[in-house]
C-alpha cells in the first residue's frame, strides 16, 4: 500500500516480537521505518522487501552515543520523524533481594534510559519540525507492580513517570506521547527475554515462587497477539486524538481495572487520615492543577 503523507518511525528492538510485528505492519502500511536491532543481520529480509522504505541501524539502546549516530542515521535517510517507540525491553524475574546489582542496573538501563537516551536524542528533531509522536511501550506493570517482577515493573512505573511528564511538557509543541501497557502478548519475553537471578532464597518460595513457573508455561501461549497489537498502534498513530494510556489485552485491562479501583478504595478508607496533616488554615488545592 503506497500512503500519500507516509510517515517516518524509528523503532527500538525490531529483531522480534512487537517490535518486529509493528515493523512488517508499518512497513505494509506504507510508511517508512527506521527498524533498529542489536543484530541488524536478524532484518535483512525486510531490506529486501522493502528496499525503499526500509532502513535498519545496529542500535544497542544501552549505549548513548549509539543513540545520537542512528537518529542521525535515521534523518539522513528520511529527512524527518515522526514517529518514535520505545520497545526495546527485557524481563528480570526474581525477589527484589535476589535479582543481582548487575542484573538491576541493566534493566534500567535498557528498559529505562534506553528509552530516556532515544527520547532526548529525538526531541530537539520533533521541536523543530513542531510534530511528532512518542510510543514508550510500558506494560501492565507499569501501572501494577508483580512480587518476583518487581524490577522490570520499576523500569516500567518509571518509564510511565517520566511518559506522563513529558506528555504535558511536548503538547503545546505539537508533540504526542503514549503509553502502551501490554497484558501478556506471544513474543520472546518469556523465552530469550527472560533473565532469571540466580540467587533464590528459600524465604520467598511462597510468595513469588510461583511466578517463574507461570511466566514459563505461558512461554508460547500467551492470549495477546503482536500483530494486532502492532494494528492497535498504528490506529492511535493515525488517530487525531490519541490516548495517553492503551491498555492492550483483556489481561491488561481487567488488571489495571482493579488496581485503580483499590487505590480509590484504600484513598477514600484513609481519606481523613490523609487530610488531617496540613497546617492549620492553610488552602490546599491539587497538584500541578
Ligand atoms: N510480550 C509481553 O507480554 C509484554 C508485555 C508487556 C510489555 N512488554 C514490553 O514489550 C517490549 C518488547 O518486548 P517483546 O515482548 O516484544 O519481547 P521480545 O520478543 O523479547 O523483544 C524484545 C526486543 O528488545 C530488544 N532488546 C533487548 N535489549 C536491547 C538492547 N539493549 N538494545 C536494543 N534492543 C534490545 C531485543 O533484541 P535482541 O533480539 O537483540 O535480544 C528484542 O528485539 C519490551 O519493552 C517489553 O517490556 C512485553
Amino acid at each position: 500500500m503506497s500512503q500519500q503523507n507516509p510517515k517516518v518511525w524509528f523503532i527500538t528492538g525490531s529483531s522480534t516480537g512487537f517490535g518486529r510485528s509493528l515493523t512488517e505492519a508499518v512497513l505494509k502500511h506504507g510508511d517508512r521505518v527506521v527498524a533498529t536491532a542489536r543484530k541488524p543481520e536478524q532484518l535483512d529480509s525486510l531490506i529486501h522487501q522493502y528496499p525503499t522504505t526500509a532502513k535498519v541501524v545496529r542500535l544497542d539502546v544501552t549505549k548513548p552515543q549509539d543513540v545520537r549516530e542512528a537518529i542521525k542515521a535515521a534523518i539522513d535517510a528520511f529527512g524527518r520523524i515522526d514517529v518514535v517507540v520505545n520497545n526495546a525491553g527485557f524481563a528480570s524475574v526474581g525477589a527484589i533481594e535476589e535479582v543481582s546489582d548487575d542484573t538491576v542496573r541493566r534493566q534500567f538501563e535498557t528498559n529505562l534510559f534506553g528509552a530516556l537516551d532515544v527520547t532526548r536524542a529525538v526531541l530537539p528533531t520533533l521541536r523543530q519540525q513542531r510534530s511528532g509522536h512518542i510510543l514508550n511501550i510500558s506494560s501492565v506493570g507499569g501501572l501494577v507492580s508483580f512480587g518476583s517482577l518487581g524490577i522490570y515493573c520499576a523500569t516500567k512505573f518509571a518509564l510511565e513517570g517520566i511518559s506522563e511528564a513529558l506528555a504535558k511538557e511536548v503538547a503545546p509543541l505539537g508533540i504526542k506521547v503514549t503509553i502502551v501497557e501490554p497484558g501478556a502478548f506471544r513474543t520472546e519475553i518469556n523465552g530469550q527475554g527472560l533473565v532469571i537471578a540466580d540467587t533464590r532464597l528459600d524465604d520467598y518460595a511462597d510468595s513469588t515462587g510461583g511466578i517463574l513457573q507461570w511466566l514459563e508455561s505461558m512461554d508460547g501461549k500467551q492470549p495477546g497477539d503482536p500483530d494486532k497489537a502492532a494494528t492497535a498502534m498504528i490506529q492511535v498513530v493515525e488517530s487525531d486524538n490519541p490516548p495517553l494510556r492503551l491498555a492492550l489485552g483483556a489481561d491488561a485491562v481487567d488488571t489495571i481495572a482493579a488496581k485503580l479501583e483499590s487505590v480509590k478504595a484504600e484513598l477514600d478508607a484513609w481519606k481523613q487520615v490523609s487530610l488531617d496533616t496540613a497546617f492549620e488554615g492553610s488552602v490546599v488545592s491539587a497538584i500541578g492543577g
